[in-house]
């Protein structure tokens, strides 16, 4: 009778383990976001009537998010430079929900113009009233090696992914400790938790930003009804190697490579969504093979480190031939 107890113990945790290995292979997030996705509040619920303030709104992952938000209900505030791009954002916003012109706020900002962020904040809460979410979402990435990339790209990339952020999330933070209300949301990446060759730069102005939140978050816990997440995805749709900064601070990125292989737009900021409406903390977002790749890095660094030299090195020589970076995991190698 034992016996057979036991024999069922053991294959109840073995189907267990087969079962969570299954769905690890299908992840394109990590468990407590899929959690969430399965059980948790829905966006729908949380998030229909709140103001949305989203930087980087003019392409991409911000672009996408405005959309689904709006289709959700929410308000929202679309900065970026390019104030035609926001118009045209604006434009299919109204067209794909039922939001009228004024709950649609396009408010240009240039996140390396720090001295115009008190008054594009003051612009913003007399418009609404009140701003219930903050989605720090602008930024650039960099193609280039270290050797060969001139110091004022690395001023570039910090000033803007770093301390942009960080300017514009002061200002909208006292109005939610005031309040005793909100969530800030911040895309940083998956190179803002391990290490990627040729974004030196890029990986240390999103290491700054998880490691600002997350010392912010602690020190808000007086405050409990604000959120600080951090959002770590990996490759996804957009326009961000088009953007990326390479080796001089001007020199546009000569080779955009096909970008089919990388995470759907959608999908991506449907995640981010879910993950704002359960006040999640960490989110991680990426296909696999990536989303392994978290996971070694947060348990098993000295197999992450193995593997992130052999991809590392791969990457390295797809990039000195000419190819784009990121098809070099996915695409045969045409170094010598
Ligand atoms: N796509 C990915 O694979 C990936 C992976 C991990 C993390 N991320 C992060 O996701 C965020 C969004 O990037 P994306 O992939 O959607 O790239 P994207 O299509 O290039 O969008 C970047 C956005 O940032 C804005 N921006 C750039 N410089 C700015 C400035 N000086 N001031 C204000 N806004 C500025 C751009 O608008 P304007 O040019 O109109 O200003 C654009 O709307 C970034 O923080 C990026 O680091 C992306």
């Amino acid at each position: 009778m034992d016996l057979c107890v036991t024999s069922v113990l053991y294959l109840g945790a073995l189907i267990y383990i087969v079962v969570q290995l299954i769905r690890f292979v299908f992840a394109d997030a990590d468990f407590t976001l899929l959690w969430a996705v399965a059980f948790g509040n829905k966006p729908e619920a949380t998030l229909r009537g709140k103001v949305v303030w989203i930087t980087g709104a003019s392409s991409g992952i911000g672009e996408e998010l405005a959309y689904q938000l709006a289709r959700l209900g929410a308000r929202l505030i679309l900065s970026a430079r390019r104030e035609k791009e926001l118009e045209r954002v604006k434009h299919y916003c109204l067209s794909c929900s039922r939001l009228q012109e004024e709950d649609i706020l396009v408010l240009p900002l240039d996140l390396l113009e720090r001295d115009s962020h008190q008054a594009k904040m003051k612009t913003a809460v007399e418009h609404f009233g009140n701003i219930d979410v903050l989605i720090n979402n602008g930024g650039r990435s960099q193609r280039s090696l270290f050797l060969d990339t001139s110091l004022e790209v690395f001023h570039g990339l910090m000033d803007l992914n770093f301390l942009g952020t960080v300017s514009l999330t002061k200002q909208v933070l006292p109005h939610m400790t005031e309040r005793g209300t909100g969530a800030v949301v911040t895309i940083s990446s998956v190179v803002g938790l391990a290490g990627a060759p040729l974004a030196t730069g890029y990986s240390a102005s999103k290491h700054a930003l998880q490691g600002l939140f997350n010392c912010l978050r602690i020190e808000l816990t007086d405050y409990p009804g604000i959120t600080i997440s951090t959002v770590c995805p990996g490759p996804v749709q957009s326009q961000i190697v088009h953007n990326a900064f390479t080796e001089q601070i001007d020199k546009p990125m000569p080779v955009v490579g096909d970008q089919q292989h990388k995470m759907a737009t959608a999908r991506c900021a449907r995640l981010i969504l879910v993950g704002i409406s359960n006040r999640i903390k960490e989110m991680w977002i990426a296909q696999q093979p990536f989303l392994l790749f978290y996971y070694l890095w947060q348990y098993t660094p000295t197999w992450a480190w193995y593997i992130t030299d052999l991809l590392g090195k791969r990457r390295v020589q797809n990039f000195k031939a000419g190819m784009d970076a990121d098809s070099a995991y996915f695409t045969k190698s045409k170094a010598p």
